[in-house]
């Protein structure tokens, strides 16, 4: 077999035999398949697609090209939960406790944030302390000890999957649904959970930009997961704009603090109610959707939420103070107020833009060696549907830039709200469940 006859198999619009994805990923993994070949394959397939039977081998091929966890030794039905990406989604920080609180045990691996979406792994590190780097034994103990453990990916892990997404993420082959499906379903098949929850962002802010897109790539992972004996559900949830307030590491775990102490942003909090409670019917621990719902209501009144996420911080080496003074997390030299110069309703915030600029003024990475400023980001005061005054706030800026480099930034950030003087609704944020 030749690579290079399979690309222009895939280029013609054919479909490719198991044998030839297995050809192409092992190949890749060892070596003996180029990069360039590689991404002339991933780019083939993001313009002619792949079929259900040629997304399921890939998967497949990718789950099985390093070790898979086994989660036997985890008492209970272990849930999973992952989101395709987005700007300001701290979801994992509060509805992992959560869920952990009510009894089901969530065994969580996490990636990093790259370009303009935020990862898990950045923002639990702007704690002090915290490891992320917590495997075997240890990761066992500490989901049988308090309910919740959200680490790494080890390297051992579907290797492919890191040659492959750092390859797309350098060639333009990101927004492809059968390349996404297979990566992020590898990952949560190798990952060992018995049942998945998926939350399918879909707006500007996301990769999938249209709800067609987003129910597409939705059908085929809950169908994969399913067919392999997990069971697979999915939320499709709004990333027109930034979820919650906070964009940026330390600025969202403060935001995820304050939720669960109670005082969460309304979009935020429901999308942890909806996604929260079909992971507790998922894992028998709620016979209802609405039993859910109550119980993780109740986690969050009762302070025991919170009490969980305090124990993970503890358990993996944070310091704890940080959680219960969340006013000793350093601060940015810069804090600069942006003001609405004139009046009317927020009609678009375009998450994209907010995600972006936030990467700029030091609060993400351009490439994965990049180093993070923590405390850099935007909190938003203004979100769509919102009525707005002229000289009203409506988001505020913290960087340690210098104003030369801040100053363009600012000007980009205030392009991303545009105002209308017809009302204008506010959104929700979950726009379907599939599964
Ligand atoms: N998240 C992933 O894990 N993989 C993708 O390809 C896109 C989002």
């Amino acid at each position: 077999m030749r690579m290079v006859d399979l690309i222009v198999k895939k280029r013609d619009g054919h479909e490719l035999t198991d044998e030839e994805i297995r050809f192409w990923i092992d190949g890749y993994v060892k070596g003996e398949v180029p990069d360039y070949q590689s991404s002339a394959m991933q780019m083939a397939i993001l313009f002619k697609g792949m079929s259900d039977r040629e997304v399921s081998t890939l998967t497949d091929c990718m789950e099985h090209s390093g070790e898979t966890l086994d989660l036997s030794g985890i008492k209970g039905i272990k849930v999973d939960k992952h989101s395709t990406g987005g700007v300001g989604d701290k979801t994992s920080l509060v509805l992992g406790p959560m869920v952990a609180a009510c009894g089901a045990p969530v065994a969580k691996l996490s990636g990093r944030g790259l370009g303009h979406t935020g990862g898990t792994l950045d923002k639990l590190e702007s704690i002090p302390g915290l490891t992320i780097a917590i495997e075997g034994e240890r990761f066992e103990k500490q989901v049988n000890t308090i309910g919740l453990a959200i680490a790494g990916q080890t390297a051992h892990l579907v290797p492919a999957d890191k040659k492959m997404y750092a390859l797309r993420d350098v060639t333009g082959t990101v927004e492809s649904i059968p390349l996404i499906a297979a990566s992020v379903m590898s990952k949560k098949l190798a990952s060992g959970a018995d049942a998945i929850l998926l939350d399918v962002t879909v707006g500007e802010g996301a990769f999938m930009k249209n709800m067609n897109d987003a129910r597409r790539l939705a059908t085929i992972m809950v169908n994969i997961g399913n067919r392999l004996g997990r069971n697979t559900k999915a939320v499709l949830s709004d990333m027109s704009e930034p979820l919650g307030f906070a964009v940026g590491n330390a600025l969202e775990v403060k935001e995820a603090i304050d939720s669960l102490q109670g005082r969460g942003p309304e979009d935020l909090m429901e999308l942890c109610y909806t996604a929260g409670s079909i992971m507790l019917v998922q894992s028998k621990c709620a016979s209802s959707i609405e039993e859910g719902r109550a119980k993780l209501h109740e986690v969050i009144n009762n302070g025991k939420a919170f009490e969980v996420f305090c124990k993970m911080v503890e358990m993996q080496e944070g310091d704890v103070s940080y959680i219960l003074h969340p006013e000793k997390f350093e601060v940015s030299k810069n804090i600069i107020e942006i003001r609405a110069e004139d009046e009317g309703y927020v009609k678009s915030l375009n998450a994209l833009e907010i995600g972006e600029s936030s990467m700029r003024l030091g609060g993400g990475r351009a490439t994965l060696e990049d180093v993070i400023d923590m405390s850099a980001g935007i909190v938003l005061h203004k979100k769509i549907g919102d009525d707005v005054k002229k000289g009203d706030i409506l988001c505020t800026v913290y960087t340690n830039k210098s104003e030369k480099e801040y100053a363009p930034i600012l000007e980009d950030i205030k392009k991303a709200f545009v105002l209308t003087k017809e009302f204008v609704l506010k959104r929700p944020v979950i726009r379907e469940v599939i599964g």
